[in-house]
């Protein structure tokens, strides 16, 4: 059995941060998140997290139940943290360790260096990756036979080590058994003062042991963030990537160094995004639709055959062929049915906008409920806040709301009704009725199958 150990009980002090390290967004995710999907995709009998006592709370709230959490009281190293979950390793013959700030190592990668250790039957194997500058990572010291003997990190290596380009990852795999005779054996005199989890690998190797290595292309990629640099880095190699899966699945990307998009969006075939658009979050796109230039959309069900110009969507559903833009905000559980049109300067906020339905010029629409193929007028605004609750707006199908009425909810607009320029409408309108003024009267009702004007 095979168990997984991720390392995140380190300071990350080279962010220059109040948010711990492995918190920190990339993408839509806190880094840790990353690391974790990529070990969940590996067939791990146990996940085991190695946290900083005061984050445990924070760690479960972000990672949830399907791990174990296990504490290290004062950051003594690498070494020490893992030495921490050796108790939760009983009837385990294998276990694969990381590093918790490296979310670029593939599930992939991992299983390439399960497999060679496996294959190879050592003792412990060591996943490095060759850079031209080795900078401060811990450099990997081979005998002349290709066996690792050492890992030894950059303030402790001699000038010949320094030049040494083969570099340690962070992720290693163990035996347990061979783990358990060495976990005790570690020191710390060495320039930082820390129990190093890569002295396992001298003290295995000088017993006799079999320490491979397991080199992956990644290069400095997969050494992990340690810095607002390599953040940046991380950023870059993840939006290329979904760039690169989207525009093989058909969609159109103008301008991929203007786009942000988040990894679990989805987008349909020969959808174009335009530049200067953000997709975040549980996005998803249908097809033939045009994105941008310059929209915002957070977590979005848009259908086929849509257009969305220069506006923000959060947390709404659009169905299909509907037109929003430019400069409309659309959000929170708001509903655009088939076929309508959201013009500029409108705000929805958690409405439904009916089939056909149009809002073209300046407007709140807020808690309404607005049917088929209304008209609403430029200027209309859902009064929907008494300044202490907020109260629903129904508008049934066909009715006119002409521009600039106020609609002072609670209230319903009947069936076909119609309410002038600039009324104030305070009370409940009858079906095919025409209100005007302040507060609205009934001026007429409106002559059977007559248009009411
Ligand atoms: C580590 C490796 C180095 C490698 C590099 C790759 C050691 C000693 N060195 O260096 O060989 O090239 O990663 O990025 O491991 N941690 C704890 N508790 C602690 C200290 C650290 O859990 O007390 C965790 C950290 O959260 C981190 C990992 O251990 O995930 C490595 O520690 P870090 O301080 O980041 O080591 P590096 O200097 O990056
Ligand atoms: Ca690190």
């Amino acid at each position: 059995m095979i168990a997984g150990v991720v390392l995140a009980g380190g300071v990350g002090e080279r962010m220059n941060s109040s948010i711990p390290k492995l918190f920190h967004n990339l993408l839509g995710k806190p880094i840790i998140r990353y690391v974790l999907e990529n070990l969940s995709g590996l067939a791990l009998n146990k996940i085991i997290i190695v946290v900083k006592s005061d984050l445990k709370e924070k760690f479960q709230y972000t990672c949830g139940d399907d791990f174990v959490y296990v504490v290290q009281d004062k950051p003594l190293g690498s070494g020490d943290a893992l030495k921490r979950a050796i108790p939760e390793l009983e009837n385990f013959s294998t276990v694969l360790v990381v590093n918790g700030d490296a979310p670029l190592i593939t599930t992939e990668i991992l299983e390439s260096l399960i497999s060679s250790h496996n294959a190879d039957n050592v003792s412990a194997t060591v996943l490095s990756t060759v850079i031209d500058d080795p900078m401060h990572y811990g450099r990997v010291v081979k005998d002349e036979l290709g066996n690792v003997i050492r890992i030894v990190e950059a303030k402790d290596a001699t000038e010949r080590e320094k030049n040494i380009k083969e570099v340690n990852t962070g992720a290693y795999c163990f035996s347990v058994d061979d783990l358990r005779l060495v976990i005790d054996r570690m020191t710390n005199n060495n320039a930082q003062g820390e129990y190093y989890i890569t002295q396992l690998i001298e003290i295995l190797s000088s017993m006799g042991k079999r320490v491979n290595s397991y080199i992956t292309d990644l290069g400095s990629l997969a050494l992990g963030i340690n810095s607002r640099f390599d953040l940046s880095l991380a950023i870059e190699k993840l939006l290329t990537e979904k760039m690169e899966e989207l525009m093989q699945g058909g969609v159109t990307i103008v301008s991929p160094e203007n786009t942000y998009i988040e990894p679990d969006v989805r987008v349909g075939r020969d959808t174009v995004i335009e530049p200067f658009s953000v997709l975040k979050g549980n996005t998803f796109i249908g097809e033939n639709c045009t994105i941008g230039p310059s929209s915002y959309l957070l977590n979005v069900d848009i259908g086929d055959r849509c257009d969305v110009f220069y506006s923000v969507v959060k947390n709404s559903k659009i169905e299909s062929d509907v037109r929003v833009g430019p400069f409309a905000h659309i959000r929170d559980g708001a509903i655009i049915k088939s076929n309508a049109a959201i013009g500029d300067f409108v705000e929805v906020k958690k409405s439904i906008i009916g089939s056909h339905t149009k809002a073209m010029h300046h407007s709140y629409l807020g808690d309404a409920d607005i049917g088929e193929r209304v008209n609403i007028g430029a200027g209309v605004i859902t009064c929907n806040y008494d300044g202490k609750n907020k109260h629903k707006t129904i508008i049934e199908d066909g009715a006119f709301i002409g521009s600039n009425t106020n609609l002072i909810a609670p209230i319903t607009i009947g069936r076909g009704a119609v309410t002038g320029a600039g009324a104030v409408v305070t009370k409940d309108v009858e079906p095919d009725t025409v209100v005007v003024g302040v507060p609205a009267k009934i001026l007429r009702k409106k002559e059977e199958g007559g248009k009411g004007e």
